[in-house]
C-alpha cells in the first residue's frame, strides 16, 4: 500500500535533509549494494524501535549496523589479536561490500540492537549514497526495508509500495547493484561459520583466510539465531514452486489452475526457449531472471522480477533454481525461503 514518503533524488541536499532526520530520531530509507535498508541512528533507543514497528519485526530479531569502516567497526565490538586479524584480511578483501560480520559487542551498544545477544552483526556497505550519509550521522542500524517476511527491495519503488506509509524518506540510490542481502560470517564461533549464504562464498572467505569456515546449513532449524534462517523468509504474496528443469510435476500437482494462471521463471532466456513454452503459445506467462545465466545477474532481478510476478494476474509463480554451488547456495537459499510458505 502506498504512502506518503518522498522518494529523493540524492542531491546533495537530499542527504543532508535525510541525515538530519535521521539525527532528528527519524526512520529513513537508504540504497545500499545488497538491498535497500531501514535506517535508524544507534545511539536513539526510540529510532531503533521504531524500525521495528514500521517493519512489525519481532523484538528478537536483531538489527545489522552499518559503519563507514574498520576503525569505526571496531569502537562497537571486543576483537584482539589474532581475530583482529582475520577481519582485517576479509575486509581488505571484501569491504566495503556484501559481507556482514558477526561479533562480540562491547558493552555500550544497545540491547535493542544484539535482541539481547551478546555479538552484534556489523558491515561496511559499499553504496556511495549510503556512505554520503553514513559520513553525516554515524553507524546505522538498518535491516531490509521491507515488511517482516516479505520479498527484500532491490529500488526505491519496491520501498515505497510496502513501506511507503510508515517512512517520510526514501533516498533512491537506483537498482541495487549485488540484489541479494549480505553473507553472514559468525566471527564469534570457532570454527567460523556462515549464516546467511550470500554472493561472497565459502570458497572466497576461505580462500582469504587460509583455514576451513562452517558452510552455511540450510533451513537448519526454527532457531532464531539469524531470523534469515527461519525457514520462511522473504515471500511473495502469490504461491511460489521451485523446479530444476521441468515445470511438468509442479503443473501435475495443481490441476484446479490453467496455464494462464501461471508464471514461469527460468533461470535465462536461453532456458526459457529451449523449454519450448515460449514458442507454444505460453508467450505472456514466461519469464526469465537473466539473459546469458550469469548467477549475478540473476541475484540482481531476482527479487525485483518476484515483485513485479506478485502484483499480476497469476496465482502460480514457478521458477528455476541453479545448482546448489557458489553464490547459487544463496540463490537456492532465498528462493526455497520464499517458497516454503506454501
Ligand atoms: O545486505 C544486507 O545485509 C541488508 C542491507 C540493508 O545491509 N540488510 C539485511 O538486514 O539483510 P536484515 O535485518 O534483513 O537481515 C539481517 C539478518 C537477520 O536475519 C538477523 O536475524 C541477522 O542478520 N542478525 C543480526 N544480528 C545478528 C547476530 N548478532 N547474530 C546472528 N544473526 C544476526
Ligand atoms: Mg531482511
Amino acid at each position: 500500500m502506498a504512502g506518503d514518503a518522498k522518494i529523493l533524488e540524492p542531491t546533495e541536499a537530499a542527504i543532508n535533509l535525510v541525515a538530519d532526520a535521521l539525527l532528528r530520531g527519524e526512520i529513513v530509507a537508504l540504497p545500499t549494494e545488497t538491498v535497500y535498508g531501514l535506517a535508524a541512528i544507534i545511539s536513539n533507543e526510540d529510532a531503533l524501535q521504531k524500525i521495528f514497528a514500521a517493519k512489525r519485526r519481532p523484538s528478537w530479531d536483531p538489527l545489522i549496523v552499518h559503519v563507514l569502516n574498520l576503525s569505526a567497526l571496531r569502537d562497537l565490538v571486543e576483537v584482539e589479536g589474532n581475530l583482529f586479524h582475520k577481519l582485517r584480511l576479509l575486509s581488505e578483501a571484501f569491504c566495503p561490500g556484501p559481507l556482514t560480520f558477526v561479533l562480540k559487542k562491547k558493552k555500550n551498544v544497545a540491547n535493542v540492537i544484539s535482541a539481547g545477544k551478546k555479538t552484534i552483526a556489523i558491515r561496511i556497505p559499499a553504496h556511495s549514497v549510503f556512505r554520503e550519509v553514513l559520513k553525516k550521522t554515524g553507524p546505522l542500524a538498518a535491516p531490509s526495508a521491507n515488511p517482516f517476511g516479505y520479498i527484500s527491495p532491490t529500488c526505491a519503488a519496491h520501498v515505497y509500495q510496502s513501506l511507503g506509509n510508515e517512512i517520510s524518506y526514501i533516498l533512491d540510490g537506483g537498482p541495487c547493484e549485488v540484489g541479494l542481502e549480505s553473507t553472514i560470517l559468525d566471527l564469534s564461533v570457532q570454527p567460523l561459520m556462515i549464516l546467511r549464504p550470500g554472493v561472497i562464498t565459502v570458497a572466497m572467505i576461505e580462500n582469504i583466510l587460509g583455514e576451513k569456515i562452517k558452510p552455511y546449513h540450510p533451513l537448519v532449524s526454527a532457531d532464531p539465531s539469524a531470523p534469515g534462517m527461519l525457514k520462511q523468509h522473504y515471500s511473495p504474496r502469490t504461491r511460489l514452486r521451485l523446479f530444476r528443469k521441468s515445470i511438468k510435476e509442479i503443473i501435475d500437482n495443481f490441476p484446479e489452475y490453467s496455464m494462464e494462471d501461471i508464471a514461469i521463471v527460468y533461470l535465462s532466456s536461453k532456458e526459457a526457449h529451449a523449454s519450448g513454452e515460449v514458442e507454444h503459445g505460453l508467450k505472456e506467462n514466461v519469464f526469465w531472471f537473466s539473459e546469458e545465466g550469469d548467477l549475478h545477474e540473476v541475484a540482481r532481478n531476482m527479487f525485483a522480477i518476484l515483485q513485479q510476478l506478485d502484483g499480476m494476474q497469476f496465482h502460480l509463480i514457478c521458477c528455476q533454481i541453479p545448482e546448489a554451488e557458489h553464490m547459487g547456495i544463496a540463490v537456492i537459499d532465498r528462493l526455497s525461503r520464499a517458497a516454503a510458505k506454501f
